[in-house]
């Protein structure tokens, strides 16, 4: 592996191999000194398009994890305003040392068109480009799931036998598309739960099962319930015809939790709109894992970041 663009682009031995690091590096941060020195002397920079608080915040905690040094770019307030391009951004970054470039913008489909354009010889991490990917958070909600679900068994296996709902606005949401495919090239079940006018187009496609109501969904007792962020920014018209109405059809709510197992979880990747698709209560019961994924997302990324280095061009 070179580059992290898509989760299409793993392949099951890869995957479990990228969740089974993740346990190695949640030690490395048990430890008193929470660092290990393999990228001393290298350079990640991150390079945000779009706004971030955790993934941004989580690849500087990874990279200095790791021993590297961090360059941290945001559009706000860089030459970004005075028109110069992405590939002139990149390559002043590279100039300046950087070796691995993690990469968030609004475009979707941006991070292939850096790897395929030869413009900078980095590895790239894909943090989010539009609506198309976020490999990222996908690996670290696996690794979540795994964790939570299988314990100190999870080592070497995959999410076989575990079902998945994913709810809510998968139309504009990269979590949700990165997520499944990774959730099925680990073996799990996948059902989307969404208004009509919050799914793709093209779901057919996707080789996951969908139903129409939140109801639904809790009634199939799916071991996660992962709710998205309703994301008004990328929201052009109304996709739905209040707020209230959205949180009372497809809300994760008390009451709806108390329809799953026990030892399901709730699952967002933040920021969440807390009392819209995901109540207060929830997101700070036993069974959310909201904190989590931001604690594994860390360790998920000093994995990556670590496999990644062993592939130089
Ligand atoms: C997500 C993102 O930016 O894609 N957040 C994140 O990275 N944790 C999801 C979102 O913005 O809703």
């Amino acid at each position: 592996m070179r580059h992290l663009i898509s989760t299409r682009d793993l392949s099951h031995a890869e995957a479990v191999g990228l969740l089974d690091t993740t346990i190695d590096m949640v030690d490395v941060r048990s430890r008193d000194i929470k660092k290990l020195p393999t990228l001393r002397g290298k350079t990640v920079a991150n390079v945000f398009f779009e706004d971030s608080t955790r993934t941004r915040l989580s690849f500087e905690a990874a990279a200095l994890g790791l021993g590297a040094d961090v360059m941290t770019f945001t559009a706000q307030g860089s030459s970004v305003s005075k028109g110069e391009s992405l590939k002139d951004t990149l390559q002043t970054l590279e100039a300046m040392g950087a070796e691995f470039i993690v990469l968030r913008h609004s475009n979707s489909g941006v991070a292939s068109t850096v790897t395929n354009s030869g413009w900078v010889e980095s590895h790239i991490i894909n943090a989010g480009d539009g609506t198309h990917e976020h490999p990222t958070q996908a690996l670290l909600d696996a690794f979540t799931m795994r964790a939570r679900l299988l314990g100190d068994d999870g080592r070497g296996k995959d999410l076989g036998g575990i079902s998945v709902a994913i709810v809510g606005d998968i139309l504009h949401s990269r979590v949700a598309r990165s997520n499944i495919w990774l959730l099925r090239t680990l073996g799990a079940t996948v059902t989307l739960a969404a208004p009509q006018t919050l799914l793709p187009r093209d779901i057919d496609e996707w080789g996951v099962s969908t139903v129409s109501t939140l109801d639904d969904a809790i009634d199939l007792k799916p071991d996660v319930v992962m709710t998205l962020r309703v994301q008004k920014e990328r929201m052009s018209s109304g996709f739905f015809p209040s707020e209230s109405e959205f949180s009372s059809l497809w809300g994760m709510n008390v009451s709806r939790l108390k329809r799953l197992a026990p030892t399901a979880l709730v699952m967002h990747p933040g920021p969440m709109n807390r009392g819209l698709e995901i109540s207060g209560e929830v997101a700070d019961s036993p069974q959310s894992t909201v904190t989590e994924q931001v604690a594994n997302g860390v360790a998920a990324r000093m994995a990556l970041l670590y496999t990644l280095r062993g592939d130089s061009r």
